[in-house]
């Protein structure tokens, strides 16, 4: 779906970044449109940065023009949503004027328009901004919130922006068929994050992974309309919305809560760093230093991939293979042994893959393979959630896929 977003310059502009996130994470092209003021509480390398798009915002730049012009990008558009939308902005679109980028494409564009406002309580309550909303809407315009709470001036009332994921999610809704989704009804389990294999009641042994890869994971899921259920090890990073997360910390119970999970599932994907070792025994008072060394006896922890892969009737299993050198190699091996329908084989070590926000990914299958250029962790997830989808149609049921594009072995 393509959305052209509109930033105006009120103080909610600095969430324009995360609505970014939000729409691309649902699988959105998002082409930005500031006014100048905007440009006053958001710059424009951030969200060109979010974006992976050069930010349009005059009407007179030949080049951006000449690239696709103001008309182009009104075509273009399946929604227009302005966020955050001054009463200024409101007002020039109820005028009919054309005196910005902005507002021309408003003029110009057939697809649905939405506005969600953000000002000071006082300003939303003004009789002209409440006579300019009734026209917006008696003119179709989908009105969003505002919000009421507490505001940036300091006050408290109706005025705030709603939530970027409250925008992404009705701008969807706007965009009807277009942001139609690959895993509707389907049912995806993913592990995330680090395990912890307690020593004693205060240590524990685990690794640094950061959760990122798999949360991301979760969020391309869902956005294509997967019921997802994240099974995560201890991180810092949000529960995204929408989404069943279950805290797990030891290998043993994210063995068992993925096991509780799998069972209707269609997809699996193993991202967590899962412990291969747990202590034999775990001490149950807190060890004291007494001699120049010690050592901790290790067991193996259950290998949670492997067992959901040689489950009877096993989901579309889907295993990461994180390693510093033969990354490639190591992961074919991983591939067949653990008789797994596709792995992403990425490299980590100084600078690659663990606690970053990008990644370098090749995801291989039987008979094929796909490498990824380097790239945020969101836009692989994306990129990722589609190619196994495409392969899951493929291998598990041929007659009811919904828009499946062809495979093709690239490299
Ligand atoms: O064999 P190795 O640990 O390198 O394989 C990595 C893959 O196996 C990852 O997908 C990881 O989530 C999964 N794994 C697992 N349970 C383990 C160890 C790894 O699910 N105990």
């Amino acid at each position: 779906m393509n959305v052209v977003l509109g930033i105006s310059g009120g103080i909610a502009a600095y969430k324009a970044p995360d609505l970014v996130r939000r729409l691309r994470e649902r699988g959105a092209n998002v082409q930005i449109v500031m006014t100048a003021s905007a440009e006053e509480f958001v710059t424009s390398t951030a969200l060109q940065a979010v974006s992976g798009k050069p930010i349009r915002s005059n009407l007179w730049d030949k080049e951006a023009e000449a690239a696709m012009s103001h008309i182009e990008l009104a075509r273009w558009a399946d929604v227009v949503v302005i966020a955050p939308a001054t009463a200024e902005v409101m007002a020039r679109i109820v005028s009919g004027g054309a005196p910005d980028l902005l507002t021309t494409i408003c003029l110009a564009t057939e697809a649905p328009i939405a506005l969600a406002p953000a000002m000071n309580h006082v300003m939303w309550g003004n009789a002209a901004t409440q006579a300019n909303r009734e026209v917006l809407e008696k003119r179709g315009i989908h009105i969003l919130g505002p919000g009421i709470g507490s505001q940036a001036c300091g006050e408290t009332g109706a005025g705030r922006m709603l939530e970027p994921d409250a925008i992404a999610a009705a701008v969807f809704s706007l965009g009807g068929g277009k942001g139609e989704s690959l895993l509707d009804g389907r049912k995806v389990v993913i592990t995330a994050g680090p395990t912890r294999e307690a020593i004693d009641p205060v240590r524990y042994i685990t690794n640094r992974s950061s959760g990122k890869m798999g949360y991301a994971l979760a969020s391309a899921a869902a956005a294509q309309g997967a019921k997802v259920v994240l099974i995560s090890g201890p991180v810092s990073v949000p529960a995204p919305p929408g989404i069943e997360v279950v805290d797990v910390e030891s290998a043993e119970q994210m063995y068992e809560a993925t096991h509780t999970a799998i069972v209707d599932a269609d997809i699996f994907i193993a991202a967590a760093a899962v412990a291969d070792y747990r202590p034999a025994t775990v001490v149950k008072q807190k060890i004291k230093k007494k001699s120049d060394a010690m050592s901790i006896e290790l067991v193996r922890c259950p290998d949670i991939l492997a067992s959901v892969a040689e489950m009877e009737s096993s989901p579309f299993t889907v295993g990461f293979a994180a390693e510093t050198e033969n990354v490639i190699e190591y992961a074919r091996g991983k591939l067949e042994n653990k008789k797994l329908d596709m792995i992403v084989a990425n490299r980590v070590g100084d600078n690659f893959g663990f606690d970053r926000d990008d990644n370098t990914a090749t995801a291989l299958w039987h008979d094929g393979q796909k490498s990824f250029p380097t790239c945020s962790k969101i836009d692989l997830s994306r990129e990722l959630i589609e190619l196994v989808a495409q392969h899951f149609y493929a291998v598990r049921s041929a007659d009811t896929q919904p828009r499946l594009t062809a495979i093709s072995n690239s490299d």
